[in-house]
């Protein structure tokens, strides 16, 4: 079994006094509270809380089924789908899937790029494929669109009666234009419960869908989503990093840290960033209030915007994102001329430089006046990742309780779509 996730505190020393973590704590209870007695702003979105525990077997048994019929059937599965209907699953594929071969996931719908679609669709042109499109509202313009030109791709293919059978929706159970028109076009669909939002909704067949079309065993992410959600109840936080993480935050950006970087050492975490990113920025920002989420890859951003981290203007903190194993090591071979001066590290591996890389930028940030501590967990797994998703999605809620906002309505998203919708001249807009 691999170990727990846990945070790492040492360089929030001096930043944040242990005093300070007393006083906020009727704040973290207020709003651990507001979740368990469900009385909350946004209380009708609290379904995430039990989905490691509650999900039923049938369910799961009906996800892996569809998955490896679709996997059995096509060479490239397309995911349609945005925002908490495209992230998880693509964190989750980036993160436990090998880069350079044999990707079969495929995702489109979550921008408006005609070069990305066209591409997508010419390099799959001789290929079997499947779609699955995900939209909760059912009318999201982005995967709408792209839909519908993949929906024709895929009619042309097959003709309309097998393209049918390709073809699985997931969407509200009872209403929406995606449900109607599945029920109308006879796609199987399959449930996104109402009372899970669409940042929150990773663990329901959103994300295990196109997470078992890639391979990944959705059991162990479930598993180790449930390890999460065990520990997060305490009110000792020294045994509940979710709780110290939220408040942490708070703290800091009372002290007028107002952007947090999520900063990893391994690109499999690129997309982990981007989902977080989505999670905290839309619980959080608004009316007027939240803390930027930010995210850096290392060390390659370390030759660029590092300069900024180390230097800049004192308004950032920095959670490390931390796996502890390193998979797949190389051993610095032994040079005989040593031209390149390197014989120093003959003999160590890359990943425990790369280590090295973390612990010295953790100290280096610390010492430039960046408080920041670290989310270890102990490999690149589905079960490391499930702790993730749900250590991630309570603290966003408990964190945004204790800022004082609804974690769970995203009222500004609607403003851009007005505009655009008007300057498309939509009906009745
Ligand atoms: O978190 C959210 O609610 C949003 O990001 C939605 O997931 C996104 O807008 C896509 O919505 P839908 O699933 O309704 O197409």
């Amino acid at each position: 079994m691999s170990k727990d996730l846990s945070l790492d505190t040492r360089y929030m020393k001096g930043f944040v006094k242990p005093a300070e973590i007393k006083e906020i704590m009727p704040d973290v209870e207020k709003a651990h509270f507001m979740l368990e007695k469900k009385n909350g702003p946004g209380n009708g979105y609290l379904g995430w809380m039990d989905l490691p525990t509650g999900t039923c077997e049938c369910l799961v048994r009906e996800i892996e089924e569809t998955a490896a019929h679709m996997r059995a059937i096509s060479d490239a599965v397309i995911v349609v789908g945005i925002g908490g209907s495209y992230l998880g699953a693509k964190a989750a594929i980036e993160m436990l899937t090998p880069e350079f071969v044999g990707r079969k996931v495929f995702f489109a719908g979550h921008n408006l790029s005609a070069s990305y679609l066209n591409g997508l669709l010419m390099s799959l042109k001789d290929k079997e494929v499947t779609v699955n499109v995900i939209s909760k509202s059912g009318g999201t313009t982005e995967p709408a669109i792209a839909f519908r030109i993949i929906e024709a791709f895929v009619e042309k293919k097959y003709g309309k009666e097998n393209a049918a059978k390709r073809i699985v929706c997931t969407t509200d159970a009872a209403k929406g234009t995606l449900k109607e028109l599945a029920d109308k076009r006879g796609y199987k669909t399959l449930v996104i419960p109402d009372d899970v939002g669409g940042r929150f909704s990773v663990l329901t067949p959103v994300g295990l869908l196109p997470i078992a079309c890639a391979g990944i065993d959705i059991r162990e992410l479930l598993g180790g989503a449930a390890s999460a959600r065990e520990r997060s109840f305490s009110m000792d936080l020294e045994a509940n990093p979710c709780y110290m993480y939220a408040a942490l935050r708070n703290l800091l950006l009372r002290k007028g840290k107002k952007i947090e970087i999520l900063s990893n050492f391994d690109g499999r975490f690129h997309y982990l960033a981007e989902w977080w990113k989505q999670l905290f920025g839309e619980s959080e920002g608004k009316g007027g209030k939240g803390i930027f989420p930010a995210a850096c890859d290392f060390t390659t951003d370390l030759h660029s915007i590092g300069q900024l981290i180390q230097d800049g203007e004192r308004n950032i903190f920095e959670t490390f994102l931390i796996a502890e194993k390193e998979d797949r090591d190389f051993v610095i071979p032994q040079s005989d001329d040593d031209l390149d001066n390197l014989n120093y590290l003959s003999g160590k591996s890359e990943g425990a430089i790369n280590f090295k890389a973390y612990q010295a930028v953790a100290e280096a940030h610390f010492e430039g006046g960046v408080p920041n501590s670290s989310v270890i967990v102990d490999n690149i797994s589905p079960r490391s990742l499930g702790q993730l998703f749900y250590f991630f999605e309570k603290a966003a809620a408990v964190s945004g309780y204790i800022l004082g906002v609804n974690p769970f309505d995203q009222p500004g998203v609607e403003a851009y779509k007005k505009k655009m919708f008007k300057l498309l001249g939509k009906p009745g807009v």
